[in-house]
């Protein structure tokens, strides 16, 4: 029998790394059908943890019987005490709607974030531009998180953008394992580097274990 699983996004970019990394386990990946016309879920959790548990469990309604994957992800800049965090997305809404991220009506674009990060580490030195970029998966069957995975990349934050890849802040941050930014990176080397990457094969294992 082939173990399948839905996804809770509407981005193919993911859907396309997911699918990629399930295929070799016998597992099929797809979107929650009529994903885009659900309810939106509000991302108010104090952590990335709360986020994708919420997303997963109310998604996993709509889809009787069905193991739901959601994820939520985002930076952690250590100087910045752990911002921009659960608002990566928004990071840059006191400049563009003169409100601070947990209250943005919307996410705000990647250039934007990039150049609030920049100006909020002006002062802050080489040495201490440690980062990480998080990613939390939550599986969820009819309402109920039966496990979460958490996967990171350590890096450091340049003071200027480098790469044309990826997306998100992936042109500031630097990663000393391969030498490069993950703006530099091939979408195969970012999977197998990314926080994203690491979260998505804990939960392969735990699909080989459990399901
Ligand atoms: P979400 O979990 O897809 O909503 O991502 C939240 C935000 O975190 C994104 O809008 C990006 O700003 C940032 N982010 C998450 N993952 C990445 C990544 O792999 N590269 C760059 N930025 C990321």
């Amino acid at each position: 029998m082939t173990r399948s699983i839905l996804i809770a996004t509407s981005n193919a970019g993911k859907l396309r790394d997911f699918a990629g990394a399930a295929a070799p386990h016998g597992i099929a990946v797809a979107a929650i059908p009529g994903f885009a016309s659900l309810p939106p879920v509000v991302e108010d959790g104090a952590t990335f943890e709360a986020n994708a548990r919420k997303k997963a469990e109310a998604y996993s309604h709509a889809v009787a019987g069905q193991l739901v994957l959601a994820d939520d992800s985002g930076l952690e800049i250590d100087a910045l005490n752990g911002a921009p965090g659960v608002h990566s997305a928004r990071y840059a809404a006191p400049d563009l709607q003169n409100k601070e991220p947990h209250l943005a009506d919307e996410n705000t674009d990647d250039e934007a974030n990039n150049a609030r990060v920049l100006r909020e580490l002006s002062a802050v030195p080489a040495g201490k531009r440690t980062a990480r970029f998080v990613c939390v998966l939550a599986a969820a069957r009819d309402g109920i998180t039966l496990a979460t995975f958490r996967g990171t990349a350590e890096g450091v934050i340049l003071s200027a953008p480098r790469g044309h890849n990826g997306f998100g802040y992936d042109p500031l941050f630097y990663f000393p394992q391969i030498g490069k930014t993950f703006a530099e990176l091939s979408a195969e080397e970012k999977s197998r580097y990314s926080h994203r990457g690491a979260a998505f094969r804990a939960f392969l294992d735990w699909c080989d274990q459990t399901l």
